[in-house]
C-alpha cells in the first residue's frame, strides 16, 4: 500500500505520516529530507543553490550521513531546499530514489508532489493543510524546542515565503491531486488529525 501525503510546509505532515507508518506497519520516507540534504550539501561546497549543476550534484552524491546531519532544519536550509527543489534536473535525480523505495514493501510518503508526480496511483492521497499562522506558530514551538529564539513574524514570513516559491514552481509545484482527501489541521489535534487520516485510509483500504 502507498499512502502519499502532501502540502504546505509545517502542516503536520511528517507526524501525521510517522503515526500513520507505525500504525499500518509501513516503512515511512521524508521526501522533504532529500531536498534538505541536497540543499544542505550545497552550502556547505560554497555554491548557489539556484545553480542547477552544483546542485545536481549534490543530489547525486548523497549518502546516509547526509541525513543525519542535525542542521537540515534551519532557516536557511529550508529555504535553500526550496530552491534546489525548484530545478527539474534535481528533482528527475531523486524521482528514482522515491519510487523504489516505496515500491519494495509500500510505504508512507509526505513531501509536496508524492501524490501527483512521484505516485500518481497511490492508494490512498491525503493533502494536509493549515493557516498560515498555525503551521507558523508550530514551526516557531519547534524551534524554541531547540532552543532556537527566532521572532514569529520571522517565521510567518519564511513559511509563506516558501509556500508561495513551492505553489508556483514550473517544476512539480505543491497542488492538491483531484484525488487526494483534504485534512485541514487548524483546529485539530495530532491526535485529531491521525484519527481522521486513518478512518479515510481505512475506508479506502478495508483491513
Ligand atoms: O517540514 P516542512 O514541511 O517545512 O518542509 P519539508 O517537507 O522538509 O520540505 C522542504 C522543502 O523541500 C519544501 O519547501 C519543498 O520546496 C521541497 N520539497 C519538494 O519540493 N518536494 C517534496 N516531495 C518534498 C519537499
Amino acid at each position: 500500500m502507498i499512502i502519499a501525503i502532501d502540502g504546505p510546509a509545517a502542516a503536520g505532515k511528517g507526524t501525521l505520516a510517522k503515526r500513520l507508518a507505525a500504525a499500518l506497519g509501513l516503512p515511512y520516507l521524508d521526501t522533504g529530507l532529500l531536498y534538505r540534504a541536497t540543499a544542505k550539501r550545497v552550502l556547505v561546497a560554497g555554491a548557489n543553490p539556484a545553480d542547477e549543476q552544483a546542485a545536481l550534484h549534490a543530489a547525486q552524491s548523497l549518502t546516509q550521513a547526509d541525513f543525519e546531519r542535525p542542521d537540515l532544519r534551519d532557516t536557511e536550509t529550508s529555504k535553500a531546499a526550496s530552491q534546489v527543489a525548484s530545478l527539474p534536473a534535481v528533482r528527475h535525480a531523486l524521482l528514482e530514489f522515491q519510487r523504489r523505495f516505496g515500491g519494495q514493501h509500500g510505504a508512507v510518503l509526505d513531501g509536496r508532489d508524492i501524490g501527483t508526480i512521484i505516485f500518481p496511483n497511490a492508494d490512498v492521497k491525503l493533502f494536509v493543510t493549515a493557516s498560515v499562522e498555525a503551521r507558523a506558530q508550530r514551526r516557531w514551538l519547534e524551534f524554541q524546542t531547540r532552543g532556537e529564539t527566532v521572532p514569529l513574524a520571522e517565521v510567518i514570513a519564511d513559511v509563506a515565503a516558501r509556500d508561495e516559491a513551492d505553489r508556483t514552481r514550473a517544476a512539480a509545484p505543491l497542488i492538491q491531486a483531484p484525488d487526494a482527501t483534504l485534512i485541514d489541521t487548524t483546529h485539530l489535534t495530532a491526535d485529531e488529525a491521525f484519527a481522521r487520516a486513518l478512518e479515510i485510509v481505512q475506508t479506502r483500504q478495508p483491513v
